[in-house]
């Protein structure tokens, strides 16, 4: 059985992909056996044939040079850009629980580091029907695995970043760390968020990467001390 990593993020677009992309290239690169697991993508491109495209998991398998197939990367994808809950009862096809703990612990026994991505940020309803509600904190909690933060490292980042702290501890959810996205090196604010998030909620940021940055600039060892 593999150690994991769950991806979470200040919201949608900060740049989980980005970073996941370089995290699992990191392992790759240095020889060791790394994988990348998504339970739910929304908002997914179609091909000319009308098949829908896991694009976050399609973007790290090239990344990092995976060679897994789409449907082990991901469970559920729908069409629609709007939160997985929604597009889901839009399509007919709620999540299920099975289904994503089967394809999870398939992805962890595959591999020696598995990298596993949620959708939006940690307060993101996946199912809400008169059957079951689902967030993303419970996934997190059934795969009972440590969180890493993307955070953008521009203006309002203490708020969202300190926030998202506050509800993975609620959630009695372990932190590993916190990665700053898209930080220019010498900018005075984007230092001082750094600092300020450190202080206010006593978590590191574990590394910082830049505007289309290529390679994840963090020791492996380092790196994988951060998974459980
Ligand atoms: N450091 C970076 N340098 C260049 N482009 C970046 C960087 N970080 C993110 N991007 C770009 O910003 C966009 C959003 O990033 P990304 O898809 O990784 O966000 P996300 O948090 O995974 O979003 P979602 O919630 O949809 O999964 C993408 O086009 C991505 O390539
Ligand atoms: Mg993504």
């Amino acid at each position: 059985m593999g150690k994991c990593l769950f991806v979470t993020g200040t919201g949608t677009d900060v740049g989980k992909t980005y970073v996941t992309g370089l995290i699992v290239k990191r392992f790759c690169d240095a020889g060791v056996s790394a994988g990348y697991y998504k339970a739910a993508i929304s908002g997914a491109d179609t091909d000319a044939a009308g098949c829908l495209l896991p694009g976050d998991a399609a973007y790290v398998a090239s990344v990092a040079g995976l060679h897994a197939s789409m449907e082990e990367l991901v469970s559920f994808v729908y069409p629609d850009a709007v939160s997985p809950h929604l597009a889901a009862k839009l399509n007919h096809v709620p999540l299920d629980r099975e289904k994503v703990q089967r394809d999870f612990s398939r992805a962890r026994d595959s591999h020696e580091y598995l990298t596993v991505e949620g959708s939006g940020g940690i307060v993101c309803p996946l199912r809400w029907d008169e059957t079951e509600h689902i967030g993303l904190d419970d996934l997190v909690q059934w795969m009972g695995i440590p969180v890493l933060v993307v955070a953008d490292s521009g203006l309002g980042t203490i708020n969202a970043t300190v926030l998202t702290v506050e509800h993975l501890r609620h959630r009695h959810i372990p932190i590993r760390g916190i990665i700053f996205n898209r930080f220019h090196e010498g900018d005075v604010m984007e230092q001082d968020n750094l600092f300020m998030v450190e202080e206010m909620t006593g978590v590191p940021v574990v590394a910082t990467v830049r505007e289309g940055a290529r390679t994840l600039d963090m020791e492996i060892e380092k790196l994988s001390a951060l998974y459980g």
